[in-house]
């Protein structure tokens, strides 16, 4: 401590006389740089390098681990920051070693992947933009910062804020869906989340907008795989979220494991200097992913690690996870001029402005209060907030009959792999989250609700596999049972990093077991708890209701009971589309146009662009869900040519036509229908959650401008072109254009 307060007043008392790096900041003037700056005087060649430097814990390893040494590393300054390490206890004792053995005593930064929560687990992040809700989702980002920096932790390698459009890759699950204006409304909400609104207050903490840039478009959904996309495609669809979170001031940005036009993200001076930090003046730091560094030259792209280290820090990487390599090779590379100490000095500094802002100079234990862990982890308030996410994420993809809601009069089977579960439930990258008891099954929802015994249960068969032997109890079960409720889908690891899919069917024996109980002639009701969409034909078409819950985190159990008795009316709306068929992907809504697109019901329609046997549309898709109650629209424009200084007023009114309370999506969707650069069928550009009561109309008003209306033309500017568009508002993405308007030149 006492090392801390004498450097912390050299720096103040060189603050004045340093600000040569200030017009970084867009000419204004940043104490925390002028602070960073300070620091950075003092510091010899190997401490700098030593702030670059990000190992693992050997706690949650997730990639090969490169050295077990780290402790040593602590001790010599050669580390400026450590992931996977997290309790007061234990960070606390990392934290006094760079403190008190180093010779400036620059605390650490302890990085961690809270992606859906620390402890209290949150629906997966797919699945919980289905809530289409930034304000729920703004708030359990901000619970999971409250209790992650209650055990130490002041960053998190979250949003990931990746478009994905192929349900094959396993990644899917960890961002906000296939929609470039959606996903960035999400990626700005989980950063503010994460940040709050100053980030020296104890229970904020650094976010990182990752993989920067394109890693969702990965070559066939398989996982790290190759992106080659057009500049245009790059900043319509991919860029934008990442824009996004950097508005809402993310500190960090993390680079993607691809390569993206012959240029792997980590050595992508383009990515990182021209865009990022050129146009989009980001002020904060970039690290890589984990190794990714040293992965360049499995690319291809460098030589050896050596050169891999200096391609990226050319290239603007500020810190190195895991790889090793700043810490190896860093200091021959600026002795041999490969790299500038200029360049090396600049990455320091957007790491030290960090520190600062997060206050570890003035206390480095800031992060590390016993009391603090002890009273946020777990409690009931994030409880409750891990239920009511829980509910809005689920999306009711069938409902025939209405056989739910469930009443209480009726006798139900619980039956599947999935009904007493409580380790896959929390879902995949669940960071601190128990998977051994905390998380409540579907099985205890139901128990809290009606009691012990107060239903029938039978597993029927596991996940995987093909056991088949507890079929003949589970349908014995569904004989004795008024209706039966199947919770089915997949193993956490199916989905998330490395965990690509060639089929998304539901695995396993499941299926059959759902037909050898369908079989029965009793109502079944599937609960999906999987993370991604799933080939879902055959169980459309079989069963009487589906209701998607996805990985629905620590309350599931609570959640699903919630939804399937009503005491929760599911609003819920898809954020990728469902296909029918593996071979449609990638499949999104806002796709263009062919010359040769579908114009007819004929099904044997030929030399057009489509699929023999399968029709081109998804099973469910993008922006659909049910709900208990139904919903009807009036819509109306008030005008039908607009200058680029009007706005246009859509007016929807959306009356619950049904006999219970709701909440709907009101979704507006726009057709450019001639453009320099082919358009999309359609797009989302504005959308509204409302709560309606039975019965009752709400007036839903979207203003939309030319703003909205602009795209990348061919040399890349953002414009607005005139010309006619058409639009429709309604609950999901599928619907016919009903207004026509004009954008004319003033
Ligand atoms: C993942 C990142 C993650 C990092 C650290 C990598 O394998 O791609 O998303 O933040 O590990 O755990």
């Amino acid at each position: 401590m006492k090392r801390i307060s004498a450097l912390f007043m050299l720096v103040s008392a060189l603050i004045s006389c340093s600000d040569k790096s200030v017009q970084r900041n867009n000419g204004k003037n940043n104490a925390y740089i002028q602070k960073a700056d300070s620091v950075l005087s003092l510091m010899t060649l190997d401490e700098k390098i030593g702030q670059t430097v990000l190992f693992t814990s050997g706690w949650d390893v997730t990639g090969p681990s490169m050295d077990e040494n780290y402790k040593e590393y602590l001790k010599n300054g050669s580390v400026g920051a450590v992931f996977n390490a997290f309790t007061t206890k234990y960070n606390r004792e990392l934290q006094k070693i760079a403190v008190e053995d180093t010779r400036l005593g620059i605390p650490l930064l302890f990085g961690y992947d809270v992606i859906h929560g620390h402890r209290t687990i949150f629906p997966i992040p797919l699945g919980e933009s289905a809530s289409w809700d930034l304000e729920l989702m703004e708030k359990t980002a901000r619970v999971a910062a409250t209790e992650a920096s209650a055990e130490g932790i002041n960053w998190t390698f979250a949003p990931m804020v990746d478009i994905a459009r192929d349900a094959r890759w396993g990644r899917i699950a960890e961002g906000a869906g296939e929609d470039t204006y959606l996903g960035s409304l999400i990626a700005g909400a989980r950063v503010k989340g994460f940040q709050g609104d100053d980030l020296s207050a104890n229970n904020t903490i650094l976010a990182c907008a990752k993989h920067y840039a394109a890693y969702g478009a990965a070559l066939a959904g398989r996982d790290y795989n190759t992106v080659d996309m057009s500049e245009n495609e790059l900043r319509t669809t991919y860029l934008p979220p990442f824009k996004a979170a950097l508005d809402a001031g993310v500190a960090t940005f993390m680079n993607a494991f691809n390569d993206l036009n012959g240029v792997p993200a980590t050595g992508n001076e383009f990515l990182l200097r021209d865009i990022l930090k050129g146009e989009w003046t980001f002020n904060g730091f970039v690290v890589t992913d984990y190794t990714s560094m040293n992965e360049m030259v499995a690319h291809g792209y460098a030589g050896d690690e050596k050169q891999a280290g200096e391609i990226a820090m050319n290239a603007g990487v500020d810190m190195d996870m895991q790889g090793g390599i700043y810490m190896k090779y860093l200091k021959e590379s600026v002795g041999e001029g490969k790299v500038s100490e200029a360049d090396l000095d600049d990455a320091v500094r957007r790491i030290l402005e960090m520190k600062f802002r997060l206050g570890l100079f003035d206390d480095p234990y800031r992060y590390l209060d016993e009391k603090r862990e002890k009273e946020e982890i777990l409690n009931d308030a994030h409880l409750e907030t891990a239920r009511d996410a829980a509910r809005k994420s689920m999306v009711l993809l069938k409902n025939e009959n209405r056989v739910l809601p469930l009443s209480p009069d009726q006798k139900v089977a619980l039956i599947g792999p999935l009904v007493k579960d409580e380790k896959n439930i929390i879902g995949n990258w669940a960071a601190a989250g128990d998977r051994n008891g905390t998380a409540v099954s579907v099985f205890e929802g139901f128990e809290e609700r009606l009691g012990e015994g107060g239903f029938l249960y039978a597993e029927g068969c596991k996940i995987t596999g093909g056991d088949t032997s507890g079929f003949a109890a589970a349908v014995a079960t569904a004989g004795k049972a008024d209706v039966v409720v199947m919770v089915v889908g997949e193993l956490e690891g199916m989905t998330g990093e490395a965990a690509s899919r060639t089929d998304i069917n539901i695995p396993g024996k499941q299926k059959a077991l759902i037909e050898a109980v369908k079989n029965t002639g009793k109502p079944v009701v599937l609960v999906l708890m999987n993370g991604r969409p799933l080939t879902l034909e055959w169980e459309n078409n079989t069963v009487d209701a589906i209701l998607e819950a996805w990985w629905p985190g620590t309350m599931g159990g609570h959640a699903v009971a919630d939804v399937l008795y009503g005491d929760y009316n599911p609003s819920g709306k898809l954020t990728v589309s469902f296909p029918r068929a593996v071979g449609q992907l990638p499949l999104f809504y806002n796709h263009k146009n062919t010359g040769r697109p579908i114009d007819s019901g004929d099904p044997d329609q030929k030399y057009v662009s489509r699929y023999l046997y399968t029709p081109n549309t998804p099973l469910y898709p993008f922006g659909y869900g049910l709900s208990y109650t139904s919903f009807s629209y009036e819509v109306s424009t008030d005008k039908e040519k607009m200058t680029p200084e009007d706005t246009l007023t859509v007016t929807a009114e959306v009356t619950n036509t049904g006999d219970r309370d709701g909440e709907e999506v009101v979704q507006l969707y726009v057709h450019d229908k001639v453009a320099s650069i082919t358009p999309p069928v359609k797009q989302l550009k504005k959308f509204e959650k409302v709560f309606i009561k039975a019965g009752e109309t709400k007036t839903v008003v979207f203003e939309l401008s030319a703003e909205d209306l602009k795209f990348y033309n061919r040399e890349l500017e953002r414009i607005y072109e005139p010309g006619e568009f058409e639009l429709f508002v309604a609950g999901d993405s599928d619907n016919s254009f009903t207004h026509a308007f004009e954008l004319v030149d003033k």
